[in-house]
Order: C-alpha cells, then structure tokens, then sequence
C-alpha cells in the first residue's frame, strides 16, 4: 500500500497510530536539532517531523531532499506541541521513521504556493505546477463539483445527455470556424463546432424531447478575460416548450447550482426586455446589483446655446450618489477613461450637487442655477451627488454610459463578488443590421424564431423584429443565452433569405435541416450556459482562465505545448496542402 492516509486527513484520534504518507515536499525548515517538512498532497499538508529520534539513515537522506521532491514517509503521529488552527492537520505531525524518495525534482521556477512569487507567463508554461498550488486547483475541484450538480439537476429532469460530433460543418453563429483539413476527402474541410446547435435541433426532431451536454465549443475570436478559443458550454434543448418553460426551468438549475455549491438563496430572477436594458444600463447585460441607471435628459438640456448638446442626437446621465467630493483630479481621470479608444467619447460633463443645493458644473456658461436644478430633478440628484452626462450618437453615448456605470460601480464598491443578482434579457432583436457587409446578420442565430406577433414586420422593416431570444445575465455577465427555436421549414428559408442567402446557398449549407424539418419537427426551445463562466462567477474571479486546466493566452496560444505550431511537409502533403504565407 502507497499509503495509508492522505495528506489531509490525520486528527488527534490518530495519535500514536503508525502511518505511512506520500506527497510531495512543500517547504523543509530546518531549526538545529529539529527539521520539519510539510509534505502536500491533494488533500491538504501535513507536518513531518525529523529531531534526534530519528535514525541516522533518515537524517542523511534529509540533507538530500529538496523542494517537490515525492517522497513516501513511514512514521509515528503525534501531538503538536504548537497547533497551527489554520489547517485540518494542524493538530498533529509525523514522527518520521523512514523516508523513501519516490522521485526527485528540479528546483521548481516559481514557488508552489498561495502567493507565489511567479508571473503569469511563467505559471502558464508550468501550468501543471501552477495546478499544484491550492488556489488553482480549487478552482478546478469547484468546476467538477458544480458540472456534476448541473447533471444530477438535469438527469432528475429527464434530460439525456448525448454526445454530438466534433468533426462538422460550419454553422454561422458570429463567429470564424475553426478548420480541419481532411486527407482522405483532399480540398475539404470539417470545422470544429461553434456551439451543437443543429445537432440539438436535430435530436429534438430525434424524438429526444430533452437534451443536453457539457460541451467543448470552439470559435475563432478576439480574445478577452471572459473569452477563449475553446471553451465549454451546458448545452440544453427541449421540445414542447415555450420560452416561459425555457426560463423556469433554467432558472430552477441556477438556484440548484446557488443552494449546492454555495448554500446561498438566490430566487429572483426578474425579465427585464432588451430595450430596457439598453436604455437604463446601456448593456444586454446590465449588472442590477446596483441602481444608478442612465436618463435621457436630451429634452431638458437643449435649446441654451451649447452646441455639444444642442446637435447631439441623445444626452444622457448618470447620477453618482455622494460624489459631489470628486476632485478635480479625479473629474479629469474619469473624463481621460472614458475617452480611451475602448470606450470612445468625446468627453465628459459633471455637475456638483453642492451641500447649500447649489450647483458647480463644467458647463455654467451655458446654464443657469436654475437649468441645472432641472437636470437634477429629471435623474433624481440630491445634495452631495455628482451628475455625470454624456452626448452624441445614441447607441454610442448609451454604451459608453453604461461602461462609466460600471467604472464607477467599481470605484463606489457596489459590485460586491459576494452578491449575486441574476436577471433574464429578453425580447432581443432578431436581426442586427452590419453597416460592414451591408446586410442583416442574426443578433442570436439564424434558427432563433420571430415573436408571433412581430412575423409581419419581417416584409417591411425587419429591424424592428423581436426574437424569442433570452440570455441569463448574473452581476453584469452573459451567463447563457438561447431561443425558441423556427421548426417550420418555410418560416426558415424566409429567414435565410433575410439574412443574405441565396435559395442555393442556403440548401448547400442547411439543406440537412430544412429537409428534417419535412419530418415532423416539435416546437422546440433550447438554452447553452457559459459553463466557464459560470464557475469563475461562482469562484469570485474575473478571469475563465483560473477555471480552465490548461487555458490558451491572449493571443489564443498554448504556451504550455507551444501550440498552435508548424506542422511537417509531409502532413501538409498528405492533406494536399500548400502554405501561401505572407511576408
Ligand atoms: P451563445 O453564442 O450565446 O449561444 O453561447 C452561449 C454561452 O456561451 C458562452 N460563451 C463563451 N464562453 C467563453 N468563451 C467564449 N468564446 C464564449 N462564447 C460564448 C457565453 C454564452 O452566453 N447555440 C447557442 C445557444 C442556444 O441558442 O441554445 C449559443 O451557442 O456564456
């Protein structure tokens, strides 16, 4: 027997109990006549002990030891004279009678531990290090634990998990394909799956009635903290819904998920349509754990000679409660943040609710007292508040808005990572016009079905569309998001239509559906969590890559297998491929 405990697991009932442990070396200190070794495993660290007891054979092999070092250790347990509360073992050390080193190792590039002194490079290049150390692999012990309470919620309900191929067709879903050459098929190309909507679509024609997968899904994107190349999705469909279905149900898991894995109620999860979102937040995704919502205060500031406001299509305004304390200093670091490329205004207008309910603004020599006191009405200003307006293009200035809520959310800390506020976005838009290619494009997917009583609108002003479209959106993130789905094969080729394809273009690409259609296809809904997502929400972090084993960088690579890589000319021949790189 390796061992007889894990590093984690002796108590003082164990004194005295011979055990043998294996695990590797954490740190040796060595005090004289004593040394100690915390020996760490999965499981937790448990304090090894070497003093004048020990054999000499022991006390030679510990001059040999190093850090991460594995070794297998035989010994006593004992009481701990000074207890350390800090750990489950720390009640306890190991007498050790015999030390067997199972493998030596290099001294490691950055140290294993909580704070450890290594750059994020580094621990990527050593992630299977860095996975040693508590934080990371807790991290990944939350995502197993939360993926098997997503099946045991789905299984309950009679959901079938199926397993959809990898090896596919494009599917437009916003995205760019990842590609696969195939040999035996020369000039062909699989691509690897943006999301197995189809397939889901497919199984619901199957018969299936209830599906889902957790999923790899790969797309080809810039990359962000909340983005990745590959990434995983909780894939649902069901068939005999309606939206409200879609919602409840997944509401239900997201409660699951908030009672089991943090023992927390979270039962509200208000809808709240697209349109609303945009223009209170200026986001479909608004984080609702706090208030400051924007007001369109374009009527009440035109019209007094300041030409900014005067020929701007929409003026807007948050009002930041007790912050009329702002510095000039930090007035001007707010009006520098919005105007970077990532935000895009062109500046930025306060006004201070003063004590004596005078005003100071950046704007007095174009409104009175008396102007001013208008505008604080109209968002609901109160003395000490700070009112922070912005103009020009409407969806533009609504967006930038938005981002200065959440900047000053953060700097007010009112986006605590301990409150969790869910909502449902719903009533999208069907299609979103691409000034780029001059055409329609699905806000969602191409699959996604007009609401019933929008269908007539699609003839004579298909913006105007809305879609049984919804998105789960937790603390400001796009946790999920899905559809009731088109099941009617000429409903669909409409939709193709829209979107730019032609009658030919379309049958080539998914002529496979619209012909399952033919076959008697359920009305059916479905949804696909962020799974990454989800647990780094769970985990109070900000990155998915602290919840994926091995992630790629920002620059999508993997820097751990240096990959992507170059491949041999013999591959390149045997797939009939012939590189045109440029310069
Ligand atoms: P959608 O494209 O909205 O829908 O994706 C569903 C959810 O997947 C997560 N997500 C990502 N997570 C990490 N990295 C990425 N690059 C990434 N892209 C998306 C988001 C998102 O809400 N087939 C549809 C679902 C459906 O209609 O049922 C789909 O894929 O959390």
């Amino acid at each position: 027997m390796f061992r007889t405990h894990t590093c984690g697991e002796l108590k003082i009932t164990d004194v005295n109990n011979e055990v043998t442990l294996a695990g590797w070396i954490q740190r040796i200190r060595n005090h004289g006549a004593m040394t100690f070794i915390d020996l760490r495993d999965r499981y937790g660290i448990t304090q090894l002990v070497i003093d004048e007891d020990s054999s000499d054979t022991v006390k030679k092999q510990l001059t040999e030891l190093g850090r991460e070092f594995v070794i297998q250790v035989k010994g006593t347990v004992r009481e701990r004279s000074s207890k350390n509360r800090n750990i489950a073992t720390g009640e306890i050390e190991i007498g050790v009678v015999n030390i067997t080193v199972l493998n030596s190792s290099e001294i490691p590039p950055f140290t294993i531990q909580d704070d450890t002194d290594g750059g994020d490079d580094l621990r990527m290049k050593y992630r299977y290090l860095d996975l040693r150390r508590n934080k990371v692999r807790d991290n990944l012990i939350l995502r197993a634990k939360m993926a098997h309470a997503v099946r045991s919620y789905l299984n309950e309900k009679e959901f079938i998990e199926t397993e959809t191929p990898v090896l596919i067709k494009s599917t437009p879903e916003g995205a760019r394909d990842f590609v696969v050459p195939s040999r035996m098929n020369e000039g062909e190309f699989y691509a690897l799956p943006q999301s197995p909507q189809v397939f889901k679509q497919l199984l619901m024609i199957a018969g299936f009635d209830r599906y889902y997968q957790i999923v790899k899904c790969f797309r080809d994107e810039d990359l962000r903290a909340d983005r990745q190349p590959e990434f995983t999705q909780i894939d649902c469909e069901m068939s005999f819904v309606e939206q409200k279905d879609i919602l409840e149900t997944f509401q239900g898991l997201t409660e699951y998920l908030f009672k089991e894995i943090l023992d927390i109620e979270v039962t509200e999860f208000p809808w709240m349509p697209y349109s609303e979102a945009m223009e209170k937040y200026g986001s479909d995704k608004p984080d609702i754990r706090f208030d400051m919502l924007i007001n369109d205060i374009s009527d009440v500031v035109k019209g007094k000679g300041f030409g900014v406001f005067d020929s701007a299509e929409f003026v807007g305004a948050i009002n930041a409660d007790e912050c009329s304390c702002y510095t000039r200093k930090q007035l001007d670091q707010l009006t520098n943040w919005v105007k970077r490329p990532q935000i895009g205004a062109k500046g930025l207008i306060y006004v201070k609710c003063n004590d004596d309910g005078s005003f100071k603004s950046s704007v007095d020599k174009f409104y009175s007292q008396e102007d001013l006191k208008i505008w604080a009405d109209t968002v609901g200003a109160k003395p000490h508040d700070l009112i922070l307006v912005m103009s020009g293009d409407r969806e533009q200035t609504l967006s930038a808005l938005g981002e200065l809520r959440l900047e000053m959310g953060n700097q007010l800390k009112l986006r605590k990572k301990n409150i969790f506020k869910p909502l449902w976005v719903v009533d999208f838009p069907l299609l979103e016009w691409n000034e780029e290619t001059e055409r329609f494009h699905a806000m969602h997917h191409p699959f996604t079905a007009p609401k019933p009583e929008d269908i007539h609108l699609l003839e004579t002003d298909p913006g105007k569309v809305r879609a049984n479209a919804y998105d789960l959106v937790i603390n400001g993130v796009e946790i999920g998001g899905g559809s009731v789905r088109i099941f009617d094969s000429e409903l669909q080729a409409k939709m193709f239509g829209k979107l730019g394809f032609t009658k030919e273009q379309a049958q080539d690409q998914f002529g496979f559906l619209m012909n399952a259609f033919k076959y008697g296809a359920p009305p059916h809904a479905g949804i696909a969590f962020g799974f990454d997502r989800l647990v780094s929400l769970f985990a109070g972090l900000d990155s998915i890559r602290d919840v994926i084993a091995f992630p790629k960088n920002n620059s999508g690579r993997d820097v751990m297998i240096d990959s992507p890589s170059q491949i041999a000319q013999e591959q390149l021949d045997e797939l009939s491929l012939k590189l045109n790189l440029k310069e």
